[in-house]
């Protein structure tokens, strides 16, 4: 072991890590080994938000193309790349995913979250997670990929499985494996439909997409769509769920959102900051270099921990504290620099969308349960895997569209 290597090891690649709350570990490491190495999964930890920031910064000296996880090498997706190949594809996958185009979804999704709504507000009871906020961004995304309303329940127990593969279990990565092939198939067929008829929806974009004479092939546009449907799925699912969470337990902030929606904007931010579902992401050092006075060495892996860098006392005011009024709020939830979320805008306009109807249509909304929700034991994507709540029984929209 060498000196610059602390004596206590937080085990970062467990999912369990994440499950717990492990806020009080990572303050500790900010505050005393901010550059942490993890002894079990054989990763530097980057706790602090300006550290974060700087490897982001530096693609060149911290590569993605080793893969994004620590346990395991990369996949054919455009963001286990580096430039220059990787500005070239994000070129193209961009193209379906300009301002206009995620604007133009604005009415389409206010008009999923009212359907959603409509299926359980009789009731005056529900389950938060799996009755609203896993189906918005799985139905916005499945409608993307031009899958039809039938094929929903298996595209969701795809992005679930495909997400867990990443962990490196062998049980995990068998099933991965077997599901990818299904996943193959079916984007294969959508892919040579939308080549013959294109549609407006994304995939038919990404077909069509062409940048310096090049366009996307068969190998590319699965390996994409499979990203942005793992990329987009649980991530917004769990900035709903935790979000709504925090509002409800803050009763306060609730109502005063409920008066002025104006906040709203404001109010996602501090969400997603809360929230940070996307645990880490992993770099590979590609030379020697200091990094928070540790020395990294080539091919060592770093993980860039957003939940640690949102909740830095260096950085942000008060960070332990849920406030919709937060300004500034600059947060790292959906990374920075070269790889920065591609679907951003898009998942911030699903979760301004939904909370909004919400709002309107819910408006005594409560948690059944007041004690924290367990958070699923995962070590990349995490977020609360139930969350009854209660409302007063309201007659349904019956939107259609
Ligand atoms: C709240 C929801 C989301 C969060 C928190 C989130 C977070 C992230 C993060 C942290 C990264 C890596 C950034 C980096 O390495 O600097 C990323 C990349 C990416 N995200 Fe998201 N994401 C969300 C939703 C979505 C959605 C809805 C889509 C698409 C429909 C999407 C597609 C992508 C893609 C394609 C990349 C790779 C970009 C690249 O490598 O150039 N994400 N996201």
């Amino acid at each position: 072991m060498t000196t610059d290597r602390a004596d206590r090891s937080l085990p970062l690649t467990s999912g369990d890590f994440w499950a717990s709350d492990p806020m009080p570990d990572l303050a500790w490491a900010r505050r005393y080994d901010p550059v942490h190495w993890d002894e079990a999964g054989q990763v530097w930890g980057v706790t602090r938000y300006d550290d974060v920031l700087e490897v982001s910064k530096h693609p060149e000296l911290f590569s993605n193309a080793q893969g994004i996880r620590p346990d395991t090498g990369p996949t054919p997706m455009l963001i286990d790349m580096d430039n220059p190949d990787h500005a070239k594809r994000r070129k193209l996958v961009n193209r379906a995913f300009t301002p206009s185009q995620v604007r133009a979804r604005a009415g389409r999704i206010a008009t999923i979250s009212d359907q959603l709504i409509d299926r359980v507000c009789e009731r005056g009871e529900c389950d938060f997670v799996w009755d609203l906020a896993a189906w918005l961004p799985l139905i916005v995304i499945g409608e993307s990929l031009g899958s039809d309303e039938a094929d929903y329940e298996r595209l969701l127990e795809w992005s679930d499985a495909l997400l867990s593969g990443l962990d490196g279990k062998p049980e995990s990565v068998a099933r991965m494996t077997e599901v990818f092939l299904e996943y193959e198939a079916y984007a294969k067929q959508v892919i040579d439909q939308r080549r013959r008829e294109p549609t407006d929806d994304l995939m038919s974009v990404l077909v069509q997409a062409e940048v310096d004479g090049d366009r996307l092939d068969d190998a590319e546009l699965l390996f994409d769509s499979l990203l942005i449907l793992i990329g987009g799925d649980e991530t917004t699912r769990h900035v709903i769920s935790g979000g709504v969470y925090q509002l409800l337990n803050h009763g306060d902030q609730w109502e005063e959102l409920g008066k002025d929606r104006s906040l709203l904007g404001s109010a996602v931010e501090e969400m997603l900051r809360w929230v940070s579902p996307i645990k880490n992401m992993a770099r590979t050092a590609t030379n020697g270099t200091v990094l928070g006075g540790k020395a990294i060495h080539p091919g060592e892996k770093l993980l860039l921990l957003y939940p640690s860098a949102n909740r830095d006392e260096d950085h942000f005011v008060d960070p332990d504290a849920f406030d919709i009024h937060r300004q500034p709020n600059d947060h790292l939830a959906f990374g920075f620099g070269a790889h920065v979320c591609l679907g951003n805008s898009l998942a911030r306009l699903e979760i301004v969308t939904f909370l909004d109807r919400l709002l309107t249509r819910l408006p005594d909304l409560a948690l059944a349960v007041p004690a924290e929700p367990t958070r699923r034991a995962a070590n990349f994507v995490s977020g609360y895997e139930s969350m009854p709540v209660t409302f007063t029984p309201q007659s349904p929209v019956r939107s259609s569209d």
